[in-house]
């Protein structure tokens, strides 16, 4: 059984503006320096890497170079998502000229691309018209959601950083989610049947919600874990929680995600 197409997700790296920043007590650079290096010694590689948001913790020039310093590391093509500590113009150096037009630097990253007949749909869901970190996806992202979604096409995959829905820890699902997922899930509804999938960050908690055939999975941060519990309400980090990627394999019929954790080093 050999999986048609296979990606890596990683994100919620929050790399700083130098190599000993502390992230909560944590090591944000060595932590996404071990993952590419696991990444690049898989037996076989993926066929590309996704990171899926907040790959600065502030925003910063120094943080996007040490970002590409690691990541220009990887052997695989490597697409971005937007998050909301993210800086988009930044974001859109690191990416190659098709999915970085020119015109205006911080307009919505948003973009497609195609891997081996697969279709994948990134959505920048950060917005001025939400509390940050709350996110939103404006009409015109939703119109361009259900072109892709009310024609025939390809099987589709949907990027981006913010999961959808609330799922049931009280100041997570107060601050983390779009505010306007309900209309993102009926804009994927009429391709439910070709919908790979949903993936998204921002949680810093493998996380995965089913509704009405779609599923969407959050990937876990390379640094440090929310917890996420229905008596949360105040943020907490979970002091245990290692840290991991996602590595995704796309058979016939079906969708097979696995979560890969890794000492801190
Ligand atoms: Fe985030």
């Amino acid at each position: 059984m050999q999986p048609h197409l296979t990606f890596v997700q990683i994100t919620d790296s929050h790399l700083g503006p130098t190599r000993d920043f502390s992230y909560y007590g944590h090591q944000p650079y060595r932590t996404l320096a071990r993952a590419i290096d696991l990444i690049n010694a898989m037996p076989q590689p993926p066929d590309f890497v996704v990171h899926t948001g907040d790959l600065s913790n502030d925003r910063s020039a120094e943080s996007y170079e040490l970002a590409a310093e690691l990541l220009g590391r990887l052997r695989v093509p490597l697409y971005l998502v937007n998050g909301n500590h993210d800086d988009r113009a930044l974001l859109r150096k690191m990416l190659d000229a098709p999915h970085a037009p020119d015109g205006d630097p911080d307009a919505p990253l948003d973009y497609v691309f195609e891997v081996k007949g697969e279709r994948f749909l990134v959505l920048d869901g950060w917005s001025p018209e939400v509390r940050d970190p709350l996110g939103k996806l404006s009409a015109a992202q939703l119109a361009r959601v259900r072109a892709e979604t009310e024609a025939n096409g390809p099987s589709l995959t949907v990027l981006l950083h913010y999961p959808p829905f609330p799922m049931g820890s009280p100041w997570l699902d107060q601050h983390m989610p779009l505010v306007n997922g309900e209309e993102l899930h009926a804009a994927l509804r009429p391709a439910h049947a070709r919908l790979r999938g949903v993936f998204c960050g921002h949680l810093h908690r493998s996380s995965q919600i089913t509704r009405a055939g779609i599923t969407y999975f959050c990937g876990p941060s390379t640094v440090a874990g929310y917890t996420w519990r229905p008596w949360e309400h105040t943020p907490a980090l979970d002091p245990d929680y290692p840290p991991a990627y996602s590595v995704v394999h796309y058979f016939d019929g079906q969708v097979v995600v696995h979560q890969y954790t890794f000492a801190r080093g």
